[in-house]
């Protein structure tokens, strides 16, 4: 396994990640995922809005974006998974390279811009689907789309994908999409959030709805915004996105990239929006994310009142063996 890892990394990270996840669906198909990557889960499940979470770990959002991989993804053991960010029209995202790895410090950085196949695309994925845990799906606008045209994206994404979703998270906080995080901002999020409200109650979207946080705001902003999510009656948040303050990186030549920061030296600074959230309201239902990479890591999002976790890059550079770290 250690050899495979070290191979793909020879890859560019895209095509390697690629190549990871197409290997993944290889093994699912011919039903060799336990024989290769077992996993014991002394897990108890969790319930929340009428949803079981078969244990606290699920995969963050962007790994898979078009629900491609969902069935091999869940076989891993994973009690749920959150596919997206989807927009409503497919778009290539930006120019390559847009994913830059540090692998001696369990980082990344990338600047992918929502590339994705589009809705429709992922909704057809979507009814397909084997995977029993819970499926969140995240969703975003287009690049291309402005002003009122940007919150009807989330409107449109959320109105295809609400039959199908378990959850709905929505991503207001991707450094990579031109003005995206300003929608942390009271005169932005306002249309945003009675848009969704309204939406959610013409299609009785019952389920939960989250939103994904940027770690790079201040406390002020943070706690007008989790205000706001309390007042229409949103679930729940997800703390974090990526962060583009690249100080936690050692090397000078990732200092001066521009993406989102991601892995071990989110840890810290996701774990603080963590604490903002909580002790805004301890009972806000919060899913940690962000730099956990072992069980220790993974249990202080818990203590700091996470009820789920989620992983990315420590999925990248361990792989599947991640899993029975943390659930073991
Ligand atoms: C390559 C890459 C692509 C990502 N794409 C998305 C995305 O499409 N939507 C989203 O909400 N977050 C996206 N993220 C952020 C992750 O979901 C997660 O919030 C972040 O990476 C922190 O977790 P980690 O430290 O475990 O990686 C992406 C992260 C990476 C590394």
């Amino acid at each position: 396994m250690k050899l495979a890892l070290l191979l793909l990394r020879l890859l560019p990270p895209e095509i390697s990640h690629l190549v990871a996840l197409n290997a993944l669906n290889f093994l699912y198909k011919l039903n060799l995922i336990g024989l290769f990557f077992p996993y014991t889960d002394s897990s108890e499940s969790i319930e929340f809005k009428g949803l079981t979470f078969r244990n606290r770990l699920g995969i963050a959002a962007g790994l898979d974006k078009n629900g491609d991989f969902i069935d091999s993804l869940g076989a891993l053991g994973f009690g749920f998974i959150e596919i997206g960010t989807i927009t409503p029209l497919a778009q290539p995202g930006n120019p390559k390279p847009r994913i830059f790895r540090f692998p001696s410090q369990g980082a990344i950085v990338n600047r992918l811009g929502f590339n994705n196949k589009g809705v429709d695309y992922l909704v057809e994925k979507v009814k397909l689907r084997t995977f029993e845990g819970v499926l969140g799906i995240n969703i975003g606008a287009n690049k291309t789309s402005e002003g009122q045209k940007r919150i009807d994206d989330y409107v449109e994404c959320f109105t295809k994908v609400c039959p199908f979703a378990d959850y709905i998270a929505i991503n207001i906080s991707s450094p990579n999409t031109p003005n995206l995080r300003s929608f942390h901002l009271e005169e932005n999020f306002l249309p945003l959030f009675e848009a969704l409200s309204l939406a959610r109650k013409k299609m009785q979207y019952a389920n939960p709805i989250l939103i994904k946080l940027s770690p790079d705001e201040d406390e002020k902003i943070i706690s007008v915004i989790l205000s706001a999510i309390q007042r229409f009656e949103f679930d729940g948040v997800i703390t974090s996105n990526t962060t583009v303050k690249k100080e936690g990186l050692k090397q000078s030549t990732g200092n001066n990239l521009i993406g989102g920061l991601s892995g071990k030296p989110l840890f810290t600074k996701s774990n603080d929006l963590l604490k903002i959230a909580h002790s805004h309201d301890p009972c806000l239902f919060k899913i940690g994310v962000g730099g956990v990479d072992n069980k220790e890591s993974f249990n202080s999002k818990l203590d700091l009142g996470a009820s789920l976790v989620q992983i990315y890059t420590s999925f990248i550079y361990q792989g599947p063996q991640i899993v029975k770290k943390l659930l073991g």
